[in-house]
């Protein structure tokens, strides 16, 4: 195995497709998307064009769609719900299948939408996904951080590195041999530093803080939990992840 780190989807490489693709957006999409299927969403399907969400949504009747929207960190008018994890209770969601659009982080599971597997993992997941990796052994795996806007974000690149670690103890290859860019020792480096202060690092994240000043507290504690969550949000077609 070979495990590259791209801080967002726009450093990915253009020519190249991987046998896996990871997208992470910690705050909060990966997140969110996690917390539904785990909370028995029929699905989730992701968008980049809020016009194109409604379109494919109204083939859905309204009491088995949701319709997540979020821009800036805020709820879209409009939508039935922003992108609080916190929203998803298994009452308002089963079912259901949850229609996203978010800044980035449906962005990045699109731009790795072609990969042969596709996943969505944040901390609150990150052992379901790496027991995932571990039983599938791809030859080549990429670990996609959403970022703000084509800019590098704290809190992805931290989970790619938290995920990273731990393939890297399981599979006990030397790290000079997994890692396929430097990007693979910086994100454990990151890591190793805050995984018993995650909350902490959340503040000081550009995006921790514009969610701080939207009142996200609470979305930030839940965030940093890890491994609380056994699911594994799975690609079955171009932008539909499944349990
Ligand atoms: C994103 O896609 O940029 C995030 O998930 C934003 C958010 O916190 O809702």
């Amino acid at each position: 195995m070979k495990l590259f780190i791209y801080h967002t989807p726009e450093l990915t490489p253009e020519d190249k497709v991987p046998d896996c693709a990871i997208a992470v957006d910690v705050l909060r999409a990966t997140t969110t998307i996690a917390t539904v299927l785990a909370a028995g969403a029929e699905a989730v399907q992701v968008f980049s064009d809020l016009d194109q969400l409604i379109q494919v949504s109204e083939a859905w009747s309204a009491d088995k769609r949701l319709r997540a929207g979020e821009r800036g960190g805020a709820k879209v008018a409009g939508f039935d719900m922003g992108n609080s994890p916190l929203d998803c209770t298994p009452e308002r969601v089963q079912g259901r299948r949850l229609f996203i659009s978010t800044t980035n982080g449906t962005r990045a599971l699109q731009r790795v939408q072609n990969a042969a597997a596709v996943t969505a993992a944040a901390f609150i997941n990150r052992a379901a996904v790496v027991k995932y990796i571990m039983a599938q052994q791809p030859e080549i795996l990429w670990i996609v951080g959403s970022g703000w806007e084509g800019s590098f974000s704290l809190e992805d690149t931290a989970c790619a590195g938290a995920i990273a670690h731990s393939i890297w103890q399981q599979t006990e290859l030397p790290l000079a041999e997994l890692a396929g860019n430097d990007e693979v020792m910086g994100a454990i480096a990151l890591y190793a530093q805050w995984q018993n202060n995650l909350l902490d690092l959340f503040h000081h994240a550009s995006h921790g803080k514009r969610l701080l000043r939207l009142d996200c507290y609470e979305d930030l504690k839940y965030c940093a939990q890890t491994d609380i969550v056994d699911v594994l949000p799975l690609q079955q077609e171009p932008g539909v992840l499944k349990v």
